[in-house]
């Protein structure tokens, strides 16, 4: 039996993650990364197709607390991940599959950190439970 290795979709906000690195060498390491203009683009239908598309989870990396170039994009998206987060436990599925780092990593090192951290804990819970 294959062991079980969860899908992680990250998307990240190019002005607080890997403005520093070349977004196609990162993009080569990263398994799906979706880098984005700023968290608050990231729309509740992105992170709803992502895991209908399979994720088992999504991680969105924006900036910290009052460095979102738009104002506040990050601060829209933390409540959309909130909400979002209810919705699925209201469905049965495990709100943790769903997390938002608020954050600055010019390089973006700690990118797969974060992402493999992620697959950690979704590794102990297994595969979506999809109805
Ligand atoms: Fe980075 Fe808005 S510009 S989260």
């Amino acid at each position: 039996m294959e062991a079980y290795n969860p899908k992680v979709v990250c998307f990240s906000c190019n002005f607080g993650w890997g403005y520093l690195n070349n977004e196609e060498t990162l993009g080569a390491t990263i398994l799906n990364w979706i880098p984005v203009a700023c968290s608050g683009k990231i729309d509740t239908h992105h992170i709803l197709k992502a895991f209908k598309a399979g994720a088992d989870g999504v991680l969105i990396l924006g900036c910290p607390e009052g460095h979102c170039h738009f104002q506040d994009g990050n601060y829209q998206t933390r409540k959309k991940v909130c909400l979002i987060q209810k919705v699925l436990g209201a469905f049965g599925i495990e709100p943790e599959r769903l997390d938002m780092e608020m954050a600055i990593d010019p390089e973006g090192k700690k990118i797969p950190q974060l992402i493999a951290r992620m697959k950690n804990d979704l590794a102990k819970l297994g595969p979506v439970k999809r109805i």
